[in-house]
């Protein structure tokens, strides 16, 4: 019989993984089959627990590739059952190293700066298309070369700039944000309908204008949405913009989609789509970011220190405003695993930053054990606006960027931060 060996592999991204090792290739089996498995007969050589992050340096965000790959499989389906083209925002996740797999599935990405459009261009091939809420003459030279699609937030930026990109570049196709003034967004932070809003154009605004060589519309007003709040939001904008659709040749829904949520309405969104699509002769592109890296990545912090101040506080060597600033900014509170709501276990602590900002605190949590010095701590659903947007503050070194590819059990780092990062960026 072939020597076999079985690995009960507890991984922070699945409660409880089974690796075969066979002597020429591994398989990953999960917990239900390995159960049907043990109960034909079969009877296990071996069990051997371990963790594949325990060596990995902290803090660290480790991305899980092939929980990248599901979520990609979701969102190509959409575009080979609708015909419309996703792209990724850069500006909600833009962890190169993984690219090579993001660039199977999707056609390329869209960018809010030069520098996402360079990222996009250099490191994603593709088409690049980008937005920002403005663009200076310098900006313009550096991005036309790069771009398919550049989106103006006002007239006045189109006619200012519109000779410059053609001239650069004939064939990038220029298009101009609309503002529907309808959102379901609840946080204003987040919404890009709030009251006297700077992002694009309101029907009031946009009416009477020439549209010569304009040849798209782009709007955002979604944020971790689900299709009927696109349905309700393409009610809004055809009602306002359809009379312009005719002379256009794509629009762009922008990005707030959630579309690999477990409870996103694939179909619903799949119908929209079809029947936008089959109404008006246009090319529908969709960008988001989020929804490529929902759920794909952790944050794996440690325990540097425990006291008390009335209540039991604990230091980490990760930072809300620093790390994970949407915990402060959005606000949420982070899922960590195996911690529950203040007060569901046995000891509830407070989880506080690295950095000196009074308020740099996750969150109350409660563990089965107390916490101590060097415990590590995962955190769920951290690889897109974290990466992105984090930060030096305080000189606190950024996480470690890590890779996990659980078909070959393999973690791997492959990128830390040290003080010449911190100091690159301050003269
Ligand atoms: C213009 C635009 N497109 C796309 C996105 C991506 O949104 P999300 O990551 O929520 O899908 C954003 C996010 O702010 C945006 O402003």
């Amino acid at each position: 019989m072939p020597w076999i060996l079985i690995q009960l592999i507890v991984s922070p991204f699945d409660q409880v993984q089974y690796f075969f090792d066979f002597p020429h290739f591994s398989a990953c089996v999960f917990k239900g089959k390995l159960r049907n498995l043990v109960n034909s007969g079969y009877r296990l050589p071996t069990l051997k627990t371990m963790n594949p992050f325990s060596e990995l340096p902290t803090p660290c965000y480790v991305v899980d590739t092939q929980k990248l790959r599901q979520n990609l499989e979701i969102i190509r389906s959409v575009q080979d059952r609708t015909g419309a083209r996703i792209i990724l925002a850069l500006k909600g996740f833009a962890m190169f190293r993984v690219f090579p797999i993001v660039r199977e599935y999707l056609c390329g990405t869209t960018a809010s700066s030069v520098n996402e459009a360079k990222l996009g261009s250099y490191e994603f091939g593709g088409e690049v298309h980008a937005y920002a809420p403005a663009y200076s003459e310098k900006d313009i030279h550096q991005l036309s070369p790069l771009i398919k699609h550049i989106t103006f937030n006002s007239f006045s930026q189109f006619h200012r700039f519109k000779e410059q990109v053609s001239n650069i570049n004939p064939q990038v196709s220029m298009g101009l944000r609309i503002n529907p003034e309808y959102s379901e967004v609840a946080t204003e932070l987040y919404d890009p309908c709030r009251p006297c809003s700077r992002l694009g154009m309101t029907l009031q605004h946009f009416e009477g204008e020439a549209l010569e060589r304009i040849e798209g519309l782009h709007f955002h007003t979604m944020c971790e949405q689900n299709s009927d709040t696109l349905e309700r939001t393409l009610k809004v904008v055809e009602e306002k913009f359809s009379p312009y659709f005719e002379q256009l040749k794509w629009i762009n829904f922008g990005g707030g989609h959630h579309i690999t949520r477990p409870d996103y309405d694939v179909d619903r969104l799949c119908r929209a789509l079809d029947a936008f699509m089959q109404k008006y002769s246009l090319q529908v592109y969709m960008e988001p970011g989020e929804a490529i890296a929902l759920n794909t990545g952790i944050l794996i912090a440690s325990v540097m220190d425990v006291f008390e101040n009335d209540i039991p506080l604990a230091i980490l060597d990760t930072s809300a405003t620093a790390h994970m600033p949407d915990v402060l900014e959005m606000p949420y509170r982070p899922v960590i695993q195996g911690a529950g709501a203040p007060g569901s276990k046995a000891h509830t602590i407070r989880l506080g930053g690295l950095t000196c900002l009074a308020g740099d605190e996750i969150g109350d949590y409660a563990f089965d054990q107390p916490l101590k010095v060097g415990d590590r701590l995962v955190f769920e659903d951290m690889a897109h606006y974290t990466m992105v947007k984090n930060t030096t503050f305080n000189g606190v070194h950024l996480p470690s960027i890590a890779t996990y590819n659980p078909l070959t059990q393999t973690a791997e780092v492959v990128r830390e931060f040290g003080y010449e990062d911190y100091r690159s960026r301050l003269s």
